[in-house]
């Protein structure tokens, strides 16, 4: 690795950090929350350490931020049974509310997750690494898709309000619950991938267990109350630890429904730990290795910034960064003089410093494996376009720009989920669309072109391979309305603020013949107000 001189005094000293955002002593999170009751842990404790370096004098050196619980497979198993009494077959008080108590439980929660903002949005800032805007927009898009997913709701619910009469059956349709939910998180974006999937499955009437991201841990301690004070016994569980308290979850056979976003290798392996793997409802967001396609007839201008902010923000870390860049020959050495010198305009720096664009990533060792992706590429013809691209300084990584990419780089088809943009020249179309049509993935793909036949030509076949395509626009998941999906390795079940609500349920009916005892009948449920399932009041 080379490494760069100039970047470790980018890093810190302990006086320098501004005030607010600092972390001065290690946050000691020993409570997880089960059935309704915050657990003080007494077991093995997990360190946190902060992929941002401080300088005590001796240069820059790891921070420990703060501990959280390993739990172990009795605390698993402690959260399971306790969704399980939620839940009770479906009768227990959460499934049964009625949707306007659900909302308003939700409500709640929302306003007092609000009151955390400063807490959760410093320690994004020392967990994963995120820039102070893109963590303070990360908490405040979760909150305003809370707000999204109760209007959503309620349009559902006054759809379902009303009774179908078909071939003289009157039927009340409407969406119940699934059962107990094993919901999991990424790390590059902890909290609101998480919430996507925890809002909608709990507001469905779904008790959920949430399992704490990989990295992103410490940021569910202040929101901990919240839910404890929310929600009822057993509808929403913490838990902080690993595999071994995954897999009893999974081996239990209790869980409905499982929402993970991460690796497609890990959510095999998840779905397979299921004893009936028939009965688990999988929503998955998985790999992703985005393609953009710069046309002879694209505008450079356009082209450039939602490149650089395509493939970098932060720091290529997104499901839906492009991961790789098609450009057609003729385009090839003016797009990469422009991606240089823009790449050399973005400041390296610690989360707070105004303007920074480039920061720590978070995962060990992840510098060590783009160095390595970028040897590959070399030592097969490739070289690294810009200045400096590549240069390491701890867990600081100058992002690289390398042309020409082909078959069998690494980085050609595998995805680097870090500053790497890895740029492929074409002369025949054929060779990107192949490129997408053999890759394992099928998230989304960018085309950058000017000429309405050309683009229409594109279009078309792209969109039986990937699920978005976005005309001179960067990939990207929002607005959180658009449905975000995948297809192969990419995704399983279709995410956006209305879908999800129908991912964490299942459409159900109650259905009569239209005889006169029938309608006496249903009439008087409906009137007297008997049933929260056969109802037609609708929420304002
Ligand atoms: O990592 C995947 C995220 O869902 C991406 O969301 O495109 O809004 O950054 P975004």
């Amino acid at each position: 690795m080379t490494t760069i001189t100039s970047i470790p005094s980018l890093y810190p000293s302990a006086a320098a950090i501004p005030g607010e955002f600092d972390i001065p002593a290690p946050v000691s999170q020993e409570d997880y929350l089960v059935d309704g009751r915050s657990e003080r842990w007494g077991g093995e404790m997990q360190t946190v350490v902060s992929p941002i370096q401080v300088d005590a004098g001796a240069g820059p050196a790891p921070r420990v931020i703060g501990s959280c619980p390993m739990l172990d497979e009795a605390a698993a198993l402690a959260a399971v049974e306790a969704a399980g009494r939620a839940w009770d077959h479906g009768r227990g008080r959460w499934p049964t509310m009625r949707v306007d108590d659900r909302i308003r439980c939700v409500e709640e929660f929302a306003r007092r997750m609000s009151e955390k903002r400063d807490a959760v949005v410093r320690l994004l800032m020392w967990e994963i690494g995120k820039s102070l805007p893109d963590s303070r927009a990360e908490f405040d898009r979760t909150v305003e898709y809370i707000r999204d997913t109760v209007d959503a709701l309620k349009d559902l619910d006054r759809a379902s309000s009303r009774f179908v009469i078909e071939k003289g059956i009157y039927a009340q349709i409407r969406r119940a619950p699934l059962g107990p939910v094993l919901c999991m998180g990424p790390f590059n974006y902890p909290l609101n991938e998480t919430f996507t999937t925890l809002i909608p499955a709990l507001i469905m009437g779904n008790p959920v267990i949430v399992k704490t991201p990989r990295l992103g841990k410490l940021l569910y301690g202040p929101l901990l109350e919240a839910f404890r004070e929310a929600f009822p016994p057993g509808v929403v569980s913490v838990l902080y630890g690993d595999r071994r308290i995954v897999s009893p979850i999974m081996r239990s056979g209790k869980i409905g429904v499982l929402a993970f976003i991460g690796s497609s290798k890990a959510a095999d392996a998840l779905r397979l730990m299921h004893p009936h793997p028939h009965r688990l409802r999988c929503i998955l967001g998985l790999d992703a290795k985005n393609a953009a396609i710069v046309m002879e007839s694209a505008d450079m201008d356009l082209t450039v910034q939602e490149l650089l902010a395509g493939t970098l923000s932060f720091n290529g870390q997104r499901c839906t960064a492009i991961k790789i860049v098609f450009v057609h020959e003729s385009r090839a050495e003016e797009l990469l003089e422009r991606l240089s010198a823009g790449i050399d305009t973005l400041p390296l720096g610690m989360p707070w410093d105004e303007g920074v664009r480039i920061t720590p990533l978070p995962e060990p060792g992840k510098p060590a494996h783009l160095t390595e992706l970028i040897e590959d590429a070399k030592g097969l013809g490739a070289g690294v376009r810009n200045g400096r691209g590549g240069e390491t300084a701890l867990s600081l990584f100058r992002p690289a720009l390398l042309y020409p990419v082909a078959e069998p780089m690494r980085v050609y088809r595998e995805e680097q989920f870090g500053p790497i943009i890895p740029v492929a020249p074409f002369t025949d179309m054929e060779t990107p669309i192949e490129a997408i049509m053999n890759s394992g993935y099928g998230q989304q793909m960018s085309i950058f072109g000017s000429d309405p036949e050309k683009v229409a030509e594109l279009v078309d076949p792209m969109v039986n391979q990937v699920c978005r395509v976005n005309l001179n626009s960067q990939c990207q998941r929002g607005p959180d309305t658009f449905p975000f999906t995948g297809r192969k390795d990419s995704a399983e079940g279709t995410l956006s603020v209305s879908d999800a609500l129908r991912c964490f349920s299942i459409r159900t009916l109650v259905a009569a013949k239209g005889t006169p005892g029938n309608k006496t009948l249903i009439a008087d449920i409906l009137r007297q107000r008997r049933s929260s399932f056969l109802s037609t009041d609708f929420l304002l």
